[in-house]
């Protein structure tokens, strides 16, 4: 793949584009599709032979058929059972359905013996708004109620991707942002913000597609001239080993109670053991004193944050309960990072 941070995508090869016939028997005649053109380059570069590619949301197949034309094992999920079908007959067409693993419902749903572990998870993520018209499921995100949800389903998914992928593999998801009645939804950029929380972000790569007519998406008004492919990594985050060990004098001499614990004592205690990814505190479940050790982390310029949400102050302790920890992060001018996870709950 090019260095350069787009990847122009002239036309779709007619050798790979999903087949007329199989796209005429699906609910939403394939409109959804993307290309193996479109794939190929990420797979190629953040994958090697033999190694397993993962796709969360299967589709019609086309990130597994990429995966297949380079020598991959292809893993896929898919919620919607004729659309397991479709792919099955769209890579027996091309001789590739052998190495392919393809596992029905939501990965998010799946313990460790149902969903092997992988190399690389490389998806297109759906649309919320899109409306799905074919067989109902309870976890298709294509029917979410409200954006907020979409995103919890998002997040859930991606969750389970990061139980499965092996350490140092990337996840990239393709996105954009889209046009829904008369407001932008950030889908995108939001998508980026639960990637953060779970992987580190690597790189970004914006898709542009010229197209000839000016058709667009009657329903969401998208007409995915670009995209963004949005690059991250499971692996653990370098930190700033002294600014953290400051700070955590520096909440000792202001009175703040807690008890270290973790991968930064095991490193406190032996520096040649791997160095900590985080330091992790835990606190007393007090609202108040909660309150006053985020509060004074605020002030020292930290981001607070639950589960990847952003988290307002004074809290609402209640509805963090079942959550286990607050994450503050401050990242200095230097790009340095300091991360302290508050634990609260076992
Ligand atoms: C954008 S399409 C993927 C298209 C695919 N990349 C391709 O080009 O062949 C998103 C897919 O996610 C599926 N989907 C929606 N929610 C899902 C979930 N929770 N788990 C698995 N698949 C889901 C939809 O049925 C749809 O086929």
């Amino acid at each position: 793949m090019p260095s350069h941070s787009w990847l122009l995508l002239d036309r779709e090869s007619p050798r790979y584009r999903l087949p007329d016939d199989l796209r005429a028997h699906d609910p939403m005649a394939g409109h959804d599709c993307g290309w193996v053109e479109q794939m190929l380059p990420f797979v190629r570069q953040f994958s090697r032979p033999g190694d397993t590619v993962f796709d969360p949301f299967a589709g019609f197949g086309t990130t597994l058929l990429a995966a297949r034309l380079e020598d991959r094992l292809a893993l896929g999920c898919e919620v919607d059972a004729g659309r397991i079908d479709l792919i099955r007959e769209r890579l027996a067409r091309h001789e590739l359905a052998h190495g392919t693993t393809l596992l029905h419902g939501s990965c998010d749903a799946l313990d460790d013996a149902a969903l092997p572990p992988f190399d690389l998870c490389l998806t297109n993520v759906p649309y919320f708004g899109c409306r799905w018209t074919g067989a109902p499921s309870a976890s298709q995100l294509y029917n979410s109620q409200s954006y907020a949800q979409h995103l919890d389903g998002l997040r859930n998914v991606f969750h389970r991707v990061r139980a499965g992928l092996r350490e140092g593999g990337a996840c990239i998801a393709m996105v954009e942002n889209i046009r829904l009645g008369d407001r932008v939804l950030p889908l995108a950029f939001d998508l980026a913000r639960i990637l953060g929380s779970l992987f580190s972000m690597e790189d970004e790569r914006v898709l542009v597609y010229p197209h000839e007519s000016d058709e667009t998406d009657a329903d969401t008004r998208t007409d995915r001239r670009h995209e963004y492919a949005l690059v991250f990594r499971k692996q653990r985050e370098r930190i700033d080993l002294q600014g953290t060990a400051d700070l955590l004098d520096a909440l000792r001499a202001q009175g703040h109670a807690f008890t270290l614990f973790g991968s930064f004592v095991r490193w406190q205690q032996d520096p040649q053991s791997p160095p900590p990814a985080d330091a992790d505190i835990r606190v007393d479940p007090d609202p108040q004193r909660l309150d006053a050790l985020l509060q004074y982390l605020r002030d020292q310029g930290f981001a607070l944050t639950s589960w990847g949400d952003p988290v307002p102050l004074p809290i609402h302790f209640d509805s963090y309960r079942g959550r286990y920890y607050f994450r503050a992060d401050r990242i200095d001018d230097q790009g340095a990072l300091i991360r302290l996870d508050i634990c609260y709950e076992q």
